[in-house]
């Protein structure tokens, strides 16, 4: 089946052509109008998605080597993600579904997260451990099939990527902060600065990162790098250490609790170099899968190839289905 996604959660603008299970080309637009605010503004990436999906999609079925007719199933974005957001993909994917008379479903961002994987790898079995790490959410899951997950803990403040994007400001560096963080912390000392690590007992699958990020806020009032031995580089790397050393700790205990063989991660966090490498190195004997880099962020790649699998299993969406802001996995 031949499937077009749509994703505009937040501030990408996607689309992807899915036949069969292969991704046939795959557009992500990048909003850069927010980096002068240090964060999204949600009217602005409203606008931003409406002046670029219909280029944006037409381009992305022109690379697929296809037409518009030969399209048979619309996939989109339902929540979850800033209700101006969602509306202009929802309405741009209903009014093609209408127009050409097409098959629409609705798609949950987090479960299209967790699915990217299966494009990275197709053999990948169920069940396995999942650590969804996105701007928005930090959740452990137990996928046991398609539809069936169990929410093993999740953060109870920030997401790991908030740590990160908020990290990054406090720092002086740019949005979104992940990426900035990763490149700066580079060759610095993650042992330097000694920041909190929280909920670290083994049978704990909570998150909390608020005080990881007022830890850094006060370490940053008092900090002089001329008067100090310790760089700016060496507060990043450690300020980078304390959020990977949870998230790896917790996957791995997850792991082990669970029985299961396999993990993967997924969401945007999941692109940062050391937690793929911390990941590796704490579970040496279990089946680690991360997707590539341009599938961990937002990307429709994931809408399409989760939309083509439900949508060949029969299920759809009424059309006059509403977007879900804060849309739950399960
Ligand atoms: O999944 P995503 O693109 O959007 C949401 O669904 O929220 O995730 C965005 C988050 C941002 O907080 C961004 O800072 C973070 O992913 N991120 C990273 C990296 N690349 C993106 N965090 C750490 N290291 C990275 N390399
Ligand atoms: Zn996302």
């Amino acid at each position: 089946m031949i499937v077009l996604g749509i994703e505009t959660s937040c501030d990408e603008t996607a689309a992807a052509v899915c036949k069969d299970g292969l991704i046939l080309s795959s557009t992500i637009g990048s909003q850069t109008i927010h980096q002068t605010f240090g964060g999204v503004v949600p009217e602005l990436a409203s606008r931003e998605h409406e002046q670029w999906l219909n280029t944006l999609v037409n381009q992305t079925i022109h690379d697929s080597h296809l037409t518009l007719q030969d399209i048979e199933g619309i996939a989109v974005t339902q929540g979850p993600g800033l209700s101006g957001a969602l509306l202009t993909g929802v309405c741009f994917a209903k009014g093609l579904s209408q127009g050409l008379n097409l098959p629409i479903i609705g798609v949950n961002h987090l479960e299209a997260h967790i699915f990217a994987n299966f494009l990275a790898d197709p053999t990948l079995e169920y069940p396995f451990v999942c650590l969804l790490v996105s701007g928005g959410h930090t959740q452990l899951w137990l996928v046991k099939h398609i539809g069936d997950y169990e929410l093993m803990g999740e953060t109870r403040d920030d997401a790991a990527g908030e740590a990160f994007d908020k990290g990054a400001r406090i720092l002086g560096l740019g949005y979104p902060g992940g990426p900035e963080i990763q490149k700066f912390a580079q060759g610095g000392n993650p042992n330097a600065v000694k920041f909190p690590r929280s909920f670290m007992t083994k049978d704990s699958f909570e998150f909390s990162f608020s005080g990881l990020k007022t830890s850094l806020l006060y370490y940053m009032d008092d900090f002089d790098e001329i008067d100090s031995d310790i760089s700016l580089q060496d507060v990043t790397a450690s300020y980078q250490s304390a959020i990977v050393d949870v998230l790896s700790e917790k996957l791995m205990n997850a792991v082990s609790f669970s029985g299961v063989k396999t993990c993967v991660i997924a969401g945007g966090v999941a692109a940062n170099n050391s937690l793929r490498m911390a990941v590796k190195r704490k579970m040496p004997n279990t089946r680690i899968m991360f997707p590539d880099l341009v599938y961990c962020t937002d990307n429709a790649a994931m809408i399409a190839f989760l939309g083509e699998l439900k949508l060949t299993d029969g299920q759809t969406t009424q059309i006059n289905f509403g977007i879900q802001p804060n849309m739950k996995l399960s």
